[in-house]
């Protein structure tokens, strides 16, 4: 008899209705549909719009969706991790508001942050709860709600993020299937590349780091580029290897939607075809948190009991990593 793994057994996003073009984009900095398509792959993002809207509006969503999907009593939730770097508040963790909003009474929970690698690390600490027998139901949420931290003035950065959620439903199996390995890296030297340069302890907010923008993304972007491309391919390779899988095996492959050129070399050095590959890039940008659970959400339908799925990422931190599993049910 097999172990038991953490499967995956449902999931469910929000993107919120207001799409910010290319073309608008060419009204507020100078840029041009032309050089963001070509240098990233993208032609549009979500942004959430209104007073008072944090990531939660979206996790809330996410979470209500999933539950009415499998036909959870949120009740039944047992833990529920927030992988997001634009919490609703800097305390308390996001998890404890969304879990009040859904009515997750039994669940205890946390936010987790490695940026655009968060949803692997909280998918690979959520399977650990459900591995070890301590719960039954844990919930994994990643999202981000970018726009609350870019600096629409600045070209290099407003151009790529996006505001968006998703969210899974962890559940044990004894069938083989769920999430059979995982690698999680990070290389703390990288913050001087991609960061938030205010507002955490080391310098709180001030009317001098507002004035100075230091609340914003920070991106140090052609470097950054160089460490993806880079680590995403090998640890998506390594974790093919270790695994004894080949192109051929591997049903999908579920990168981080941060460029297309990086999403491409990952591919390439796994051997996929495009048709292989889940990328909704060009609709909605970088979501950070959010690409991975809201690809599985689209693809849901197509996803087939027993595919091998490799999910991949690279982000502030940095951060990398990649998890193999096998789908555990029937689209
Ligand atoms: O998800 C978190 C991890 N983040 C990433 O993985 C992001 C990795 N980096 C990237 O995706 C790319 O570096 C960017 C998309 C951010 C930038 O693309 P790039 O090909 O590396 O461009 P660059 O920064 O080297 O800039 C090339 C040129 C520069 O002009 P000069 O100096 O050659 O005259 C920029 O000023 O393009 C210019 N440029 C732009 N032009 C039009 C930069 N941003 C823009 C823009 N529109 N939005």
């Amino acid at each position: 008899m097999s172990k038991t793994a953490a499967a995956i057994t449902a999931v469910h996003g929000y993107l919120p209705d207001f799409v910010l073009s290319n073309a608008v984009l060419e009204t507020m900095v100078d840029t041009n549909d032309a050089w963001i398509t070509e240098r990233t792959g993208i032609k549009e993002r979500r942004i959430l719009k209104g007073e008072d809207q944090g990531l939660s509006v979206m996790a809330v969503e996410a979470v209500k969706g999933l539950c009415a999907k499998r036909g959870l009593d949120p009740l039944e939730i047992d833990l529920l991790i927030c992988a997001t770097v634009t919490p609703d508040h800097q305390f308390p963790a996001t998890a404890n508001i969304i879990c009040d909003k859904v009515g997750a009474k039994n669940a205890w929970g946390f936010d987790l942050m490695a940026a655009c690698s968060g949803f692997l690390y909280a998918l690979t600490t959520g399977a650990q709860f459900i591995e070890s027998g301590r719960h039954k139901k844990v919930v994994v949420v990643g999202g981000d709600k970018m726009s609350s931290i870019i600096d629409y003035t600045d070209r290099a950065t407003c151009i790529i993020f996006g505001d968006g959620c998703g969210a899974v439903l962890l559940e044990p199996n004894d069938e083989g299937l769920g999430i059979i390995d995982s690698i999680l890296r990070a290389d703390g030297s990288g913050c001087q590349y991609l960061h938030q340069k205010a507002g955490g302890s080391k310098r709180p907010a001030s009317i001098k780091t507002v004035e100075a923008k230091e609340h914003f993304v920070y991106q140090e972007g052609k470097a950054v580029f160089k460490f993806a491309v880079t680590n995403m391919a090998d640890v998506s390779a390594e974790i093919m290897e270790r695994n004894g899988l080949k192109g051929d095996d591997v049903a999908w492959l579920v990168p981080h939607q941060a460029n297309k050129r990086i999403i491409d070399a990952t591919a390439h050095r796994m051997g996929l075809p495009d048709e292989k590959v889940m990328v909704n890039i060009g609709k909605y940008g970088n979501t950070t948190a959010g690409t991975l659970p809201l690809c599985l959400w689209e693809w849901e339908p197509r996803l087939k009991k027993g595919d091998n799925i490799i999910l991949s990422a690279f982000g502030g931190g940095f951060t990398w990593g990649a998890i193999y599993l096998k789908w555990a049910y029937g689209g």
